[in-house]
C-alpha cells in the first residue's frame, strides 16, 4: 500500500502514521522526523534544516527533494509506504511523481487529514513527544498518564522548538500558501481523499482505513 498522508501542521498525520505502520507494516517516511534526526546528528543538513525549521518556513525544494528519492530507493519501500510531509509544494509533488514512475510505484491513495487553524494551534502548543521512542502526547487530548512521561517506554517528554506559538502561526500561513495547491493537484489525479480530523483519533484511524479500503 502507497499512501500519502497530508493535511496542515498539527492535524494528526505523525498520530496515524504510527497506528497505520502497526496496521500495514510498511515504513512511516516523515520528512518532519528525518529533518529532525539531522538537526540531532548536527550534520550539515540538519544545521541548514533547523533555521528554517525554528521560523516556521520550509526547507528548500532541492534539498528535500534530495533525500526522499534517496529514500524511496531503499528496498524497504517496494512493498509499500506511509509518506507524511512530503509533498509541500507544487515543485515537491512534481519530482516525487518523476520519482514513483522511475521507481514503477503507483499511489493508491492520498489522505489529507482537515482541521481549522483555531484547532491546530493549541494541538501543537500543547504537543509533547517521547525522547526515547518518538511517541506523540498531548497535555489535554490525548495525555499520558504520568505527567511528563511516555507510557509506551518510560521515557522524558519534550516539546518540539517549533511548537510556539509564534512558529505555529507561520506554519499554517507557509501551509495555506504553499502546501494547500497540492489538493487540487491531487484531485485532478483521482487519488484525493479527505477525513474530518476533529474526530477523535480512533474515529479519523477508521475513516482513513475505510478510504483506503476503496471507500471514498
Ligand atoms: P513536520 O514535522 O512534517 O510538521 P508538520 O507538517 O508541521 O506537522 P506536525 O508534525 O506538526 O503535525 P502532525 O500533523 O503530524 O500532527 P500530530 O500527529 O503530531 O515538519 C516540520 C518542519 O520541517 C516544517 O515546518 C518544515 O520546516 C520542515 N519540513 C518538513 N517537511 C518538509 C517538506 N516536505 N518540505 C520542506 N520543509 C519540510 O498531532 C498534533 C497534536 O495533536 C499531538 O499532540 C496529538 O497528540 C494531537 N492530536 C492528533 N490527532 C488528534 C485528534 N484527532 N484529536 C485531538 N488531538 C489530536
Ligand atoms: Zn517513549
Amino acid at each position: 500500500m502507497f499512501i500519502l498522508l497530508m493535511g496542515p501542521p498539527g492535524a494528526g498525520k505523525g498520530t496515524q502514521a504510527a497506528q497505520l505502520v502497526e496496521k500495514f507494516h510498511i515504513p512511516h517516511i516523515s520528512t518532519g522526523d528525518m529533518f529532525r534526526a539531522a538537526v540531532k546528528e548536527g550534520t550539515e543538513l540538519g544545521k541548514q534544516a533547523k533555521a528554517c525549521m525554528d521560523a516556521g518556513q520550509l526547507v528548500p525544494d532541492s534539498v528535500t527533494i534530495g533525500i526522499v528519492k534517496e529514500r524511496l530507493a531503499k528496498e524497504d519501500c517496494k512493498k509499500g509506504f506511509i509518506l507524511d510531509g512530503f509533498p509541500r509544494t507544487t515543485i515537491q509533488a512534481e519530482a516525487l511523481d518523476r520519482t514513483l514512475a522511475e521507481l514503477a510505484i503507483k499511489l493508491d491513495r492520498v489522505v489529507n487529514i482537515t482541521a481549522p487553524s483555531s484547532e491546530l494551534v493549541g494541538r501543537m502548543t500543547g504537543r509533547r513527544i517521547c525522547r526515547g521512542c518518538g511517541a506523540t502526547y498531548h497535555v489535554a487530548f490525548n495525555a499520558p498518564q504520568k505527567s511528563g512521561v511516555c507510557d509506551k517506554c518510560g521515557g522524558e517528554l519534550y516539546q518540539r522548538d517549533d511548537d510556539t506559538e509564534e512558529t505555529v502561526v507561520n506554519r499554517l500561513s507557509v501551509y495555506q500558501v504553499q502546501t494547500q495547491p497540492l489538493i487540487e493537484y491531487y484531485q485532478d489525479k483521482g487519488l484525493y481523499t479527505e477525513i474530518n480530523g476533529l474526530q477523535p483519533i480512533d474515529a479519523v484511524l477508521k475513516d482513513i482505513i475505510n478510504s483506503l479500503r476503496g471507500g471514498q
